[in-house]
């Protein structure tokens, strides 16, 4: 047994010993660790799921400056409650073009990861003017100022191409088009065409006056349709291999919270 009598040497020299464990820890943390910097290898990715609109990003920009997620998350657990709250627990793909993440750690108002279609573009531009009109115990703070304001459009170019750097897909038409295709979305059919918007985006991006005021493009546009659109890329019925039964979810019988 020749590899036993040159272990002996190793067990009778502890810095050799120290050193070739070293070694071997670091070998074994590398092959574990390395493959999880590259998204492709945790993320399995699901059908329907793409980068923003040039607008959905300025609304999502306008989430994190106005601070949304420190009251809200986009993050629903596979816990019964939750999905029978809120729908389909989150899958990672949905959050894979947002940098960064909006999973958030609080909730003092509800998770909105599939707020999306679940209110008309009036009732969130009533309830961002006043919270209190539309649920008179709210204790969300007002945002009617997002009526007033413009919505920066003209860096939007460069929103995408930095996004591009780390990873998110846009094209070179896409980037291009960035603040083209921002006006016409929140314009909408029939006062423009809105074919090139879609053939990037796809055929149910929504397109349209969110905000109520025709004449502009404000801020609240741009929040309204990131939030219109947060949850809706997966279409959870014709997907394969998604298991969508509460049956499955964990923590089935367990859990009150
Ligand atoms: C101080 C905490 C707080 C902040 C900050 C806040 N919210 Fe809320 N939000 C709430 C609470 C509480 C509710 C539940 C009552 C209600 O509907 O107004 C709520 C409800 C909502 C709803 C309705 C969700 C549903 O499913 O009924 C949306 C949409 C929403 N907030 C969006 C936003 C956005 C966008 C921002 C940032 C511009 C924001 N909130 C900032 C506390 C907050």
């Amino acid at each position: 047994m020749g590899f036993l009598h040159k272990h002996a040497a190793l067990e009778k020299n502890s810095i050799l010993l120290l050193i070739l464990i070293i070694v071997t820890v670091l070998i074994g943390g590398i092959v574990e660790i390395i493959p999880l910097f590259r998204k492709e290898t945790v993320i399995e990715p699901v059908e329907g799921v793409r980068p923003y609109t040039p607008l959905e990003l300025a609304g999502y920009n306008i989430y994190i400056r106005e601070g949304c997620y420190n009251c809200h998350s986009q993050q629903i657990r596979a816990l019964r409650d939750e999905v029978a709250r809120y729908g389909h627990y989150s899958l990672a793909a949905e959050s894979m073009y947002d940098h960064p993440f909006q999973w958030g750690s609080k909730r003092t108002g509800p998770d909105l990861a599939r707020v999306g279609g679940k209110y008309s573009d009036e009732w969130h531009v009533e309830h961002m003017v006043n919270p209190r009109a539309v649920v008179p115990e709210s204790i969300m703070p007002t945002y009617s100022f997002l009526l007033r304001h413009g919505a920066k459009l003209h860096d939007l170019k460069d929103h995408l191409k930095a996004l591009r750097a780390v990873g998110v897909p846009y094209t070179d038409e896409m980037i291009d088009m960035a603040e083209k295709d921002a006006a016409v979305q929140a314009t909408g059919e029939p006062r423009v065409d809105i074919s090139g918007l879609q053939e990037r985006y796809g055929d149910r991006v929504n397109a349209r006056d969110f905000d109520g005021q025709p004449h502009m493009i404000s801020e609240m546009d741009a929040l309204v349709a990131y939030l219109q659109v947060l949850g809706t890329m997966v279409d959870f019925e014709s997907v394969e291999g998604i298991d969508v039964s509460l049956e499955k979810s964990t923590n089935v019988d367990g859990g009150t919270q």
